[in-house]
């Protein structure tokens, strides 16, 4: 079941993909097509194509592809119908009433309305006379009320139903609420069991104010010290991060990156709305690339201890590659952010706020770390420095900013600047290359089948499979030959099964009068979808004239007749000769 094709060609016309789009890509004009820095992976040179003539994008560095539906349903986080009344409600349009299959978003605005209910229970709890030990937790951890509110934080008791029963009284099923992981199947079969037990809560919440998660923090050393919801079809840990519903309406551009709930909290605490932290896990490419959406500049702020050091270590060069600015704050005396603004007491918000003044960007964090390593007052030390603050140096590309921490170092090191100059350029020139192969290597692997995981089916036959693929794409690009091609290759003379579906499928909506693609991130996974625009995107102008339709026509209906080894060595004499002769029949 679809939506009505009128009411998604209206939606379409009415969303412009380049306009959608260039509100979460900068777009730069290249011929007919605009083309941008990807933001589903991160890359330097852009290889992100809108094409304007037919609604659709394509990334030649991940592969990646779709229309203005499909893109909204990755960047947004969305499933089909979701991402349909997305637009819509953009557009200004009304939905049809009903007609379309909408389960899977029916299931993901329960999990909503669920983990919704469990915060409101796992709050109501904190503050209830069961929630004491809670309470007194976050009060010994110096919250105030009023911060316990505005995180929505919570309380689940030891009783291990009593989220569970709520739920359900609630009329929320058992698939339900074990979909949002709120509750775990008991291993004999036999009912569901709370998934958070006495623990304090932290809800997470999405920046459009959907609760989508909990942290759980046991109150003792015991361990797990935090326990997160797994994924669900409504989180994935490591494309979300805690609070950036509070960092995005602080309006500041800048986030400060923490290692914890607590960390995040205490900063909030302190003023400070725009902190964030990953969810468990070390920094991921796709919440760099969130961050990206909301800030231009990171402030790290992890531990003081080696664990977070390394974490940093880690963190530059990912933020650094989604195009965001950054600066290391150092927390001092070994302590983490929470520790260090409780320790200065009511001054904990000024002290911490002189932190953030002090913090250096990525490059002078990282060349006083390189300093502290070697004695600079040694003619070996300052050689071995000079040489890796020269990488670090190195991977500026700003030649301003790279100027800057040249004749810094040369002068507080009485080192001639042209060396260092010299040194740094060689390094660059080098990286510069290296990069660049790289990008370019993933994209030739994206272009040949290496990595194929969509059509498994192109390297057995790739004569029949270029040409089958070349005719669907001459048949989106030219309906009025439907009926020509049509009689001239039916389905089953097609080889690879993708290529099979896409071509009945195509001809079925142009013998019903409509376009083939309208459809198609609802027909076709988006895996699948991707792929037909990759193929679409890489035909070229000759690829489409009458006559490279009759040789594709060709290839595919010699390629039908061949048989495989196999297929030869099991028949008969008599079946051989058969077969020679139709095949002799028709090269006449
Ligand atoms: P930390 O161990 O540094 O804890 O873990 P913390 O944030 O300082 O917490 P407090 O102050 O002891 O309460 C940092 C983050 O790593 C994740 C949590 O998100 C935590 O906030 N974590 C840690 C887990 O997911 N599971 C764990 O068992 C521990
Ligand atoms: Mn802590």
């Amino acid at each position: 079941m679809a939506f009505p094709e009128s009411f998604l060609q209206e939606l379409k016309a009415r969303n412009d993909i380049t306009e959608i789009v260039s509100s979460y890509v900068s777009l730069k004009r290249r011929g007919r097509n605009m083309v941008g820095l990807c933001p589903f992976h991160s890359e330097k040179t852009p290889s992100f194509n809108i094409y304007t003539e037919n609604g659709s994008f394509y990334c030649f560095g991940c592969g990646v592809g779709g229309d203005v539906i499909s893109f909204i349903m990755k960047i947004e986080n969305l499933d089909y119908v979701e991402a349909v009344k997305f637009l819509a409600q953009r557009a200004g349009m009304e939905l049809p009433d009903s007609g379309y299959d909408d389960s899977m978003s029916k299931l993901r605005r329960r999990v909503f309305e669920a983990n919704r209910e469990a915060a409101r229970f796992y709050y109501a709890t904190l503050i209830s006379p069961k929630g004491a030990k809670g309470l007194e937790y976050f009060r010994g951890r110096c919250l105030s009320d009023k911060t316990i509110r505005r995180f929505g934080l919570g309380f689940a008791d030891d009783d291990w139903s009593s989220l569970c029963n709520h739920l359900k009284q609630k009329g929320f099923s058992e698939n339900e609420i074990v979909a949002a992981n709120l509750g775990v199947k008991r291993r004999n079969g036999n009912g569901i069991y709370d998934r958070f037990t006495n623990r304090v809560i932290f809800p997470i919440i999405d920046v459009r104010g959907n609760v989508i998660a909990f942290g759980g923090r046991i109150m003792t050393d015991e361990k797990p010290k935090y326990l997160n919801t797994s994924d669900t079809p409504v989180f994935k840990k490591s494309a979300n991060l805690f609070s950036l519903n509070n960092a995005k309406s602080s309006g500041s551009r800048t986030l400060i990156l923490c290692e914890g709930y607590m960390d995040v909290i205490a900063v909030n605490q302190a003023g400070f709305q725009n902190a964030v932290a990953t969810l468990g896990t070390a920094l991921t490419v796709e919440q760099a690339l969130l961050m990206k959406r909301y800030a231009d500049e990171v402030i790290i702020c992890y531990d003081a201890d080696e664990a977070g050091q390394k974490a940093t270590a880690r963190a530059i060069p990912i933020l650094r590659n989604a195009g965001l600015d950054i600066r290391v704050l150092t927390v001092p005396n070994g302590k983490d952010p929470d520790e260090f603004i409780r320790s200065h007491g009511a001054d904990g918000a000024t002290a911490f706020k002189l932190l953030i003044d002090k913090s250096g960007n990525d490059i002078e964090y990282r060349l006083n770390k390189l300093k502290s390593k070697y004695n600079v007052e040694l003619a070996d030390g300052k050689v071995s420095f000079l040489k890796d603050a020269s990488k670090v140096i190195a991977t500026i590309s700003s030649p301003i900013e790279r100027d800057v921490y040249i004749s810094k170092l040369s002068s507080e090191l009485s080192v001639d600047k042209n060396a260092i100059v010299k040194q740094v350029n060689s390094i660059a020139r080098r990286n510069g290359k290296e990069e660049y192969k790289k990008e370019i290597t993933n994209i030739q692997k994206n272009l040949s089948r290496q990595t194929d995981k969509i059509d498994t089916e192109h390297h057995k036959k790739p004569r029949s499979s270029s040409a089958e693929e070349s005719l669907v794409v001459f048949l989106i690009n030219n309906p009025d030959y439907a009926k020509i091609i049509s009689d001239a290759v039916s389905p089953d003379k097609f080889q690879n099964t993708l290529m099979r579906r896409y071509y009945t499928y195509v001809l079925d909506r142009i013998n019903n009068g409509l376009d083939p693609l309208t459809n198609i991130a609802a027909d076709f996974t988006s895996d699948e979808a991707s792929y037909l625009y990759r193929i679409m995107s890489r035909s070229v102008k000759s690829a489409s004239t009458e006559s490279a339709m009759y040789e594709y026509i060709n290839v595919i209906n010699e390629e039908s007749q061949k048989l495989s080894n196999k297929d030869i060595a099991d028949m008969s004499s008599e079946q051989i000769n058969d077969y020679l002769k139709k095949i002799r029949k028709n090269k006449q």
